[in-house]
């Protein structure tokens, strides 16, 4: 099949559209304790991880993998025969005859952000389940596209934030939730770090291996160097937004989960330029003005304690204490006394089995994870709004109802990129 074909035009040539229908392959199964049949696509350094991870889970067959790098797909097949000596995995360079395949019921989707929303949205039409790996999409438009279409086609969503499912998140929700600290009225969050500027690169003609041209999909058409491809691309702001958009998500998530942050109402967002090719922020900090409560995120560490000493964290502010935390650390600052628990505090929350077996118990449940595609939508938004703010270098306000920039014709014009028509698939 000619990788130019749209969706539209696959989908006439595909089963699918033979049987007029799109078809829900979970619905067709015999019974929802089968053996989940899993596909990953893209494999590169997370997207092996997939594998691992799933290749680990004893109600999963991984059926299918999918990478528009040969290479990339010749070693992750390779790993999963090692793993699993009688794997009976197909590899494909194009997702989509992973998605007219009606023995499929889930995917992992690995590639680089500016693929998740057009990957997962597909997915969903093509009645799939999807674990798509962080950020959620490559913009707040997508997001919205995805949501729209999960619900639709009544699918189920996890984000690839697998600190979610540690013990320490879960315990700092419920010591905030507890009440604890008191009311939380702001909250400063951080990571370490610079998004390099790779140099000044020439042009390369990219190798055989690899579809550049797939590579770069929905994006707009770039030369190929290797700085602007594998691992690197997450520095270019075609693709992703650097260090900051990189791990927003991971630590947002203990803040939207504890306190759901509500009312955005205007971004303020600062930061550096590389000197190099790569254009995304080489630092960025940001404040965020919600209902009731203020988020500041910084490339430094905030002068509070316990911050220098961690890379990447939260700093709750309550009436009545503080709590700070990173992945897997945590203390309580309570009237002078600092503590890492308070055994008094129920353990309310269930704790996980691990994220990816979140993820098959929802799609067997039928039953969102928690980690949910709306949820990673609230989360995600103020990321891309930030970068918008320090894009265009001044405050935005914003109307969390209608999804806008208020009155900002220039500032709405970042909301949603349209994709290169070659490859605008939904
Ligand atoms: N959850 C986490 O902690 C975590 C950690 C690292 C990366 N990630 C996320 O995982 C994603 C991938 O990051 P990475 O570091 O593995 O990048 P990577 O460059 O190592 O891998 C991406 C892979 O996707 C492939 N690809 C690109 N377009 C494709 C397409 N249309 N179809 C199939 N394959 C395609 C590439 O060829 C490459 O093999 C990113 O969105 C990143 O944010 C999450």
């Amino acid at each position: 099949m000619s990788v130019q074909l749209n969706r539209r035009d696959f989908l006439k040539k595909s089963t699918l559209a033979t049987f007029g229908v799109t078809l829900l392959p979970s619905l067709l199964k015999a019974s929802p304790s089968d053996r989940l049949r899993i596909a990953h696509i893209g494999l590169g350094g997370m997207g092996n991880n997939h594998v691992k991870w799933f290749a680990a889970l004893p109600d999963v067959e991984i059926v299918a993998l999918c990478d528009v790098d040969q290479d990339h797909l010749n070693g992750t097949l390779k790993t999963l025969k090692a793993l699993n000596p009688d794997t009976k995995a197909t590899t494909y360079s194009d997702f989509r005859h992973i998605l007219d395949r009606n023995d499929i019921d889930a995917i992992t989707c690995a590639t680089p952000d500016h693929w998740h929303a057009q990957i997962a949205t597909m997915a969903f039409q093509s009645g799939k389940d999807v674990y798509g790996e962080k950020p959620l999409s490559y913009d707040v438009g997508e997001g919205q596209m995805m949501l729209k279409h999960l619900n639709k086609h009544d699918r189920i969503f996890q984000l690839g934030t697998q600190i979610h499912a540690t013990d320490n998140y879960h315990r700092v929700v419920e010591i905030i939730q507890s009440g604890a600290i008191g009311k939380v009225h702001t909250v400063r969050l951080w990571k370490t770090g610079f998004s390099p500027g790779l140099g000044h690169p020439q042009p390369q003609t990219p190798p055989p291996t690899l579809n550049w041209d797939m590579w770069l999909g929905p994006a707009p058409y770039a030369d190929y160097f290797p700085e602007r491809c594998h691992v690197t691309y997450r520095h270019f702001l075609d693709y992703s937004g650097g260090v900051f958009a990189d791990f927003w998500c991971h630590i947002a998530d203990v803040v939207w989960w504890s306190i759901q942050p509500k009312g955005l109402k205007s971004i303020s967002a600062r930061g550096g330029k590389t000197d190099g090719v790569a254009d995304a922020p080489k630092w960025l900090d940001a404040d965020f003005e919600f209902d009731n409560l203020k988020i500041f995120w910084t490339t430094e560490p905030p002068n509070v304690p316990g911050a220098a000493d961690r890379g990447i964290g939260a700093y709750f502010e309550g009436d009545k204490g503080t709590l700070i935390c990173d992945y897997s650390t945590r203390s309580i600052t309570i009237n002078g006394e600092t503590v890492e628990d308070i055994p008094e505090i129920p353990r309310t929350l269930p704790r996980s089995p691990g994220h990816q077996q979140n993820f098959v118990d929802a799609v067997k449940s039928r039953k969102q994870p928690e980690s949910n595609l709306a949820y990673a939508r609230e989360m995600t938004l103020p990321m891309h709004l930030a970068l918008t703010s320090w894009r265009l270098g001044r405050k935005l306000n914003w109307n969390p109802k209608k999804e806008k920039f208020k009155k900002d014709k220039e500032a709405n014009q970042y909301l949603s990129r349209k994709p290169r028509k070659k490859w605008d698939l939904v």
